[in-house]
Formats: structure tokens, C-alpha cells, sequence
């Protein structure tokens, strides 16, 4: 999967994706992120990208000629599922919409500054519209940075163990169940026994269990998902 990162502030964007599995995806060559400084296709004088809006009022609109290019630059190299705009109202991102977009071949980006993008762009070019929650950010880049996460983690290949994205919370409308390590008595404080007991369907099924009660007491919502 390849994605483009439009944004005025690259630099933000520089370390998120060279860590950890993000580095480790685009090292086997299952994950390419490129992030392009939208002041590098704008026509205007001195990098301009924004301008006042029109009908007044307080802030800057981003202008739609400099996004238009820089999109346009990046279709006429290859083909593209989505054209995704970062924005606090757009669709909130869950785990169905990283499942389905960690199938796409190649995405394109937009991180949006100011009062937003004219309302063009957002006609003409955005195909999707994400949020990754109900508060404001000061720009779409760490919104961007949590999207490329959240699927590029999802990729075939990319995690060592094929299951454990599938044991996630949220990958089957349930929280994931609690999890310990050694030692086995930390301060007095014991792992619960059936982890210990060796038969590994009962240790499913007092997973399953943890998972619904904690579910049940912190998101509710969550059960009912799937039932139309
Ligand atoms: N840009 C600013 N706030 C945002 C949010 N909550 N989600 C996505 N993009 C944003």
C-alpha cells in the first residue's frame, strides 16, 4: 500500500512512521509513505496556501488551487482509492473503516490548517472524510499519523502474529480482555489461576467472558453493533 500526505507542516510527520511496525511494514515493502509539503505546488508568491475567507470572519481558509495541483500531480502518477480529508467532521474513525481501507492499494491524504479547505476541494476532489474524534486539533497531521497507524498495521504481513490484529479490541465489537506477564506474583498481586492451567480453551473462554464483562461496563454500546 503506498499513501501521500499532503500537509503545510511536514514536518510533523517525520518521525510517527519510523518506529516500531510502521518501520517495520515499510521495511518489507508492504507499507510506502510519502508526506509532500503543499507550499512545493503552490503557484502564489512566497508559498502562500491560505487566504481570508470570503463573507469575513475570523481565520484563514486554505485556497483550493494549491490542493487541486498537488492532488492532481499525485493522479496523474497512478490511480487512487480514496482521497481522504482529515477533518473534526467527517465520519469517526472505528475499526470497520481501518479494516476496509488497509485493503486499498494506494490513498492520498489531505491534513487540513486554519478554518479548514475551501469547501471546493471538498466537493470535487475528497472522496472520504475522516475524524478521529469529537475535539479540534490544531491541523489534520496527528489525525493523519493515527490513520496510517491504525490500518497500515492491518496490512497482511505487517504483525509478526497473523491473529493478534484479530484479537484487537474492537475487531469483533468487543474490548480486548485484560493481559499480564511475569512475574506471576507481582507485590503480592496474583495472575488470575486459569491462565496457568494449561488447558487452552478454558483460558479462551475466561477470555471471552473478561471480554464481555468489560465490554458490558465500559462500552455498552459496542454489543448491540452487529445486530441490525
Ligand atoms: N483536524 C482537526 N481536528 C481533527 C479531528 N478531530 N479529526 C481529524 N482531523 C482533525
Amino acid at each position: 500500500m503506498r499513501i501521500d500526505i499532503i500537509s503545510v507542516v511536514p514536518d510533523l510527520l517525520a518521525s510517527p512512521f519510523e518506529h516500531s511496525i510502521m518501520k517495520r511494514a515499510q521495511q518489507r515493502g508492504l507499507l510506502e509513505v510519502h508526506v509532500h509539503n503543499l507550499r512545493d505546488f503552490t503557484p502564489y508568491k512566497h508559498g502562500q496556501v491560505d487566504d481570508y475567507p470570503f463573507g469575513g470572519g475570523a481565520g484563514m481558509v486554505m485556497m483550493p488551487e494549491p490542493l487541486a495541483l498537488a492532488i492532481e500531480h499525485l493522479q496523474q502518477e497512478r490511480k487512487y482509492d480514496e482521497v481522504i480529508f482529515m477533518t473534526p467532521d467527517g465520519i469517526c474513525l472505528e475499526q470497520k473503516i481501518a479494516n476496509n481501507l488497509s485493503l486499498k492499494e494506494n490513498l492520498i491524504i489531505i491534513c487540513g490548517h486554519y478554518k479548514g479547505i475551501d469547501q471546493r476541494i471538498r466537493e470535487h476532489f475528497i472522496t472520504l472524510e475522516i475524524s478521529i474524534g469529537d475535539y479540534v486539533l490544531s491541523g489534520g497531521e496527528l489525525a493523519a499519523a493515527v490513520v496510517v497507524d491504525a490500518i497500515g498495521r492491518l496490512i497482511p504481513g505487517v504483525l509478526n502474529d497473523e491473529t493478534s490484529a484479530l484479537s484487537d479490541s474492537f475487531q469483533d465489537d468487543m474490548l480486548a480482555p485484560p493481559v499480564y506477564t511475569r512475574p506471576a506474583d507481582f507485590r503480592g498481586w496474583k495472575i488470575p489461576e486459569i491462565l496457568v492451567c494449561g488447558d487452552p480453551k478454558k483460558v479462551d473462554a475466561w477470555r471471552y467472558e473478561e471480554a464481555l464483562k468489560r465490554t458490558q461496563e465500559r462500552r455498552p454500546n459496542l454489543l448491540g453493533a452487529h445486530e441490525d
